[in-house]
This record gives C-alpha cells, sequence and structure tokens, in this order.
C-alpha cells in the first residue's frame, strides 16, 4: 500500500480555470435538479395536498429513517422528453434505510400528469426493480398513478420491458424472499391495480386509495354499471371486503408508519452497518482542478483515486506495466474494493493486465469500481497486426463474466468500444453514476462528422461529382451539433444510460454507498468463457 495523489497545486492557472469550469458545470446540473425535485406545477401541487395527501417527496423522507441518506436513481430521467412536461419521468426512486434496512423506495408522483407511466416511467421503475433484485433489497411501491399513459400505450404496454414486467419482477423477486410491499396512497388502475396485488403486503389508505381493474367512467362504458370510485376499489372495500389489501391505513402518516412496522419485522433482512474507516488524507474539493476543462486533454487518475479512498491508501497491480490501465486494491468506507482507471488510450498491454485483474478480483470474490477516462482502444496497422482487438475482447470478456459486483462512474469521456471495456451500463455494472462534465458517444462529433463526409466524398466521386467545401461544411454541421447535444451528461442521465449525475466531491460516499448495496447480496462465484490467446 502506498499513497497516492498529488497535493493541491498552488498558484497554478491551469488547475484554477479548472477548477471554474467544473464548478460551472456542477451548477448547471444543481440548477436542472432544483426544478427536477420540485415535481409537477404548483396548481397541480396545491391540489395534491388540498385533498389532504402528501406531496411524494415528503412521502419518501417520511418514510426514511431520521438522518437516512437517499441514493437517488434516475433524478434526471426524461429531461428534455415529452415536451419537457414529466420531471424525473413521474416518479421517485432511490436507496434509503426504513427501519434500519436497505430498501428501495419507488414513489409515483402523481402531480405529474397523474402519475401515469411514460415510456422512461417504465424503464425507470424497471431499472429500479433491477436494482433491489440483484442487491436483495426490499421494494416498498408508494402508489399514486393513472397508470399507462394512454397516449403512449403502444410504447409502454405490450413488449418485454414494458408496463407488465413490473408485475413479472415482483413475483419473480418475491419468490426469491426479497419482500414486495405496496402503499396504496391513490389511484391505482387497470394495469396498476397489479402491482398492489401483486404484493406480499399491502396497505391502503382510507379515503384516497383505490384499487380496480376498471375504474367508474371505463366501467359505465364496459357494462353500465353506475358506481363511485370508493364503493367499487377503496380502502373499506378492499380492506374488509375483498381482501387485496392487508392493512387500513387512516391518512398518509398512518400508511407509513404502517410500512416501517412491516419492515422492522423482517428479522430475515440484516440491519445496515457501516465498517470502520479512516477518511482520505487529500481534500476531495481538489477533485475539481484536477480534472481538464479541455475534455481532449487527459488527467492523472491517481489525483482521483488519492481522493476516493480510504487513507489515499492504494495497492498498484503491476504498475510498471500496461500503464496506460491503473489497476489496483484499496478501501472505501471500509469496503475492499479493485479499481480499474484509465490512464489514456487502451493499449493490448494494458487490456491484458485489466483482464488479470479482473480475474484475480473474481478469484477473490472483491468488487469491482471502473473510473471511466476513455476515447477507445488503440487503432492503427501496428496495432491491428498485433491484434488488439483480440487483446481488447479479453478485457471485454473478463468485464462481461465477471459476477462480483460491478460499480462504474462515469469521470471524463466514455467512447466507443472504451465504454464497453471500462463497463458501461451493457455490461451490467450494479450502478452507474456520471460526473457533469462527462461525455458519453459511440466517438468523438468531429471524428464521426469527418467520417460522414468522407463516406459522401466517395460517393459523389462515384458519380463522377466532386463536393465543395461548403457542401462538406453543410454535411459536417448537423453531425456536430447532434454529438454535441447527445454527449452531455444531461442527455445519458435523461434516457437512463446511467443512474444519475453526481457532483465529483460527493464521489467517495456515493461509491461507498452502491458498494455496501452490492455487498447486501451474497457474491456469486464467476465461470470465464474462451479468452482469445
Ligand atoms: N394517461 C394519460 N394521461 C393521464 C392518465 C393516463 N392514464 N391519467 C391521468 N392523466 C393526466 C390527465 O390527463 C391530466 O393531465 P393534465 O394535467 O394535462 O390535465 C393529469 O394526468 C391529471 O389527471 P386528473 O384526472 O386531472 O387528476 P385526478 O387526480 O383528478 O385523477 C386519475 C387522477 C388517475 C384518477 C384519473 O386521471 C384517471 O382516472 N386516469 C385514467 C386512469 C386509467 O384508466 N388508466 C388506464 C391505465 S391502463
Amino acid at each position: 500500500m502506498k499513497n497516492v495523489g498529488s497535493e493541491r497545486p498552488t498558484n497554478s492557472k491551469e488547475f484554477t480555470e479548472n477548477y471554474s469550469a467544473m464548478e460551472k458545470a456542477i451548477e448547471k446540473v444543481d440548477s436542472l435538479a432544483k426544478r427536477l425535485i420540485a415535481g409537477g406545477s404548483e396548481n397541480s401541487k396545491a391540489r395534491h395536498v388540498k385533498r389532504g395527501k402528501m406531496l411524494p417527496r415528503d412521502r419518501v423522507a417520511n418514510l426514511l429513517d431520521t438522518g437516512s441518506f437517499f441514493l437517488e436513481v434516475g433524478l434526471f430521467a426524461a429531461n428534455g422528453e415529452y415536451k419537457d412536461e414529466v420531471p424525473s419521468a413521474g416518479a421517485i426512486a432511490g436507496v434509503g434505510l426504513v427501519s434500519k434496512r436497505l430498501c428501495m423506495i419507488i414513489c409515483n408522483d402523481a402531480t405529474v400528469k397523474g402519475g401515469s407511466y411514460y415510456p422512461l416511467t417504465v424503464k425507470k421503475h424497471l431499472r429500479a426493480q433491477e436494482i433491489a433484485a440483484e442487491n436483495h433489497l426490499p421494494c416498498i411501491y408508494l402508489v399514486d398513478s393513472g397508470g399507462a399513459n394512454l397516449p403512449s400505450w403502444d410504447d409502454v404496454f405490450p413488449d418485454k420491458n414494458h408496463f407488465g414486467r413490473i408485475f413479472y419482477n415482483q413475483a419473480q423477486m418475491s419468490a426469491r424472499g426479497i419482500p414486495q410491499i405496496a402503499v396504496v396512497m391513490g389511484s391505482c388502475t387497470a394495469g396498476g391495480a397489479y402491482l398492489p396485488a401483486m404484493s406480499d403486503q399491502t396497505i391502503i389508505v382510507k379515503n384516497q386509495g383505490t384499487i380496480f381493474l376498471a375504474g367508474p367512467p371505463l366501467l359505465k362504458q364496459a357494462t353500465g354499471e353506475i358506481i363511485d370510485a370508493e364503493t367499487l376499489g377503496g380502502g373499506d372495500t378492499h380492506a374488509r371486503l375483498s381482501g387485496v389489501a392487508d392493512y387500513l391505513a387512516d391518512n398518509d402518516e398512518h400508511a407509513i408508519s404502517l410500512t416501517r412496522m412491516i419492515i422492522s419485522d423482517l428479522s430475515s433482512i440484516p440491519e445496515y452497518k457501516r465498517s470502520n474507516y479512516n477518511p482520505p488524507m487529500l481534500d476531495p474539493d481538489d477533485l475539481l482542478g484536477f480534472v481538464n476543462s479541455d475534455p481532449k486533454k487527459g488527467f492523472d487518475i491517481f489525483n482521483l483515486i488519492g481522493r476516493i479512498v480510504d487513507g489515499s491508501n492504494f495497492s498498484e497491480f503491476k504498475a510498471t506495466y500496461g500503464e496506460t490501465l491503473v489497476c489496483g486494491f484499496a478501501k472505501v468506507c471500509g469496503v475492499e474494493v479493485g479499481i480499474i482507471g484509465n490512464n489514456g488510450v487502451l493499449f493490448s498491454e494494458s487490456s491484458k493486465k485489466g483482464a488479470h485483474f479482473i480475474e484475480l478480483c473474481c478469484q477473490r470474490k472483491i468488487p469491482l469500481l471502473f473510473l471511466q477516462n476513455i476515447t477507445g482502444f488503440m487503432v492503427g496497422k501496428k496495432y491491428e497486426q498485433t491484434g488488439i482487438a483480440s487483446d481488447g475482447a479479453k478485457l471485454v470478456h473478463a468485464v462481461s463474466c465477471a459476477n462480483v459486483p460491478k460499480i462504474t462512474v462515469i469521470v471524463g469521456g466514455s467512447y466507443g468500444a472504451g465504454n464497453y471495456g471500462m463497463c458501461g451500463r451493457a455490461f451490467g455494472p450494479r450502478f452507474v453514476w456520471t460526473w457533469p462534465n462527462a461525455k458519453v458517444a459511440v466517438m468523438g462529433g468531429e471524428q464521426a462528422a469527418g467520417v460522414m463526409a468522407e463516406v459522401n466524398i466517395a460517393a459523389a466521386k462515384s458519380k463522377g461529382k466532386k463536393l465543395s467545401e461548403k457542401e462538406i461544411i453543410n454535411i459536417k454541421k448537423p453531425i456536430l451539433d447532434m454529438f454535441a447535444h447527445k454527449s452531455e451528461a444531461t442527455f445519458a442521465s435523461a434516457h437512463l444510460w446511467d443512474d444519475g449525475i453526481i457532483d465529483p466531491r460527493k464521489t467517495r460516499e456515493v461509491v461507498a454507498l452502491s458498494l455496501e448495496i452490492a455487498m447486501n447480496a451474497p457474491v456469486q462465484e464467476t465461470k470465464f468463457g474462451v479468452f482469445r490467446m
């Protein structure tokens, strides 16, 4: 073990400029987060409160233990989509402590389009359930929703990863002993009625929660029956007559206290406890200045590692081989972890080193932390002829098969196959977090525009034409603009390619919680396939 990371430089113009660029990026994300946390319109919130209901964020806050963290997932979901009318995709999701246990909370926001499910709401709900399933977290569903968003029905209803998958996941988790608790605090209509009906235990709020397969308007059309919502599927009906609900609550506060009681009775679920640890020797605030404001310029990953790990202590593996990929062991808030971080482009040596290190961690059941700042694998004749494709594939293979928990933080660029080798979303990391400066794209915008210009120039040439400078600029410009927009961290997070954008200074805490949550489930054995040698 040795201490890693340099001290904060004094009088460095570059550091100061980087710091203020990162501060601006954080401020932009923070002000967006503030708007999303506010939820629906003021009118709709006032109407909600007037009905005696707690606002969704108050429901979550009251459910959590006093002083508990809330590791929110998908806050930026749907940002910029659906005419920007669906903040956070109309739902709140995240992990926090309820009666001292780590729980996944999924709460509909009825102040946003009646809490109805848009395509990204479904994606967010399924992602939250995936986190619960992988990490053995009891699920608490605070239900208040108009169900499938009807104008978007074809994108939310029939496919494998659509609305029905929510209920499939509930049954699968219940079968694995992962508790499913529904708290019906508002509407639960049609398909949505299956959410409480498929839960292990269900609470309903009197004169407020409703569960029915067809609500009064649909029923009138279908059978001609005229009935009020409360008699058809209110609390009294379900707690006394149908048995669809198990507990009748007087109001939101009472429902929350019943939920906390149910969780405190789960003796099979261990209580959360943090191990002893030492803080880093270096100040996390320095992270803002060490990351170059020009994304094309690299930065030393050791300066990040030294500000994330306990005591800034890092035991480096193969320090003098394949130096563009830094690998080694450390602890984060007392949890042992194998870290893989980029210090340049991936060569054959660095790829093989990464695959070797992943094997070590899997053998020893140590979780992996990937710190991504990667433009991709090295290209060119020399590298192709010496097998960069199969050496890169060794890393991708090891990442794919590694059954230890994997956590990914995108701290800079995440481009092309580099995203794959460094455990991007497709490779099953338990969590993916993104820094505000991060860029995620298949390649850089300039390269993409250049490729498309070359293709068009060649096509024109085959027809005996030559493109003018202006025509080439006209081909490149929209591609450059599109890449600039779609590579932003906020775009990635809006589409749930990650679990959220985090302030670099909070990386250590977010990584620690992610690891603790991941280690809540037993670590599985790993079996690798065929590595091409
Ligand atoms: N699809 C699309 N939009 C929906 C919706 C749905 N399933 N449910 C509600 N909304 C929208 C409403 O159009 C309204 O939009 P607006 O803010 O632009 O006016 C907003 O959500 C609030 O709905 P509103 O009816 O005014 O609120 P409410 O609190 O009085 O009632 C519900 C809420 C959910 C009880 C009621 O909207 C309802 O019955 N919705 C239909 C439920 C249904 O049949 N779903 C079928 C699922 S398969």
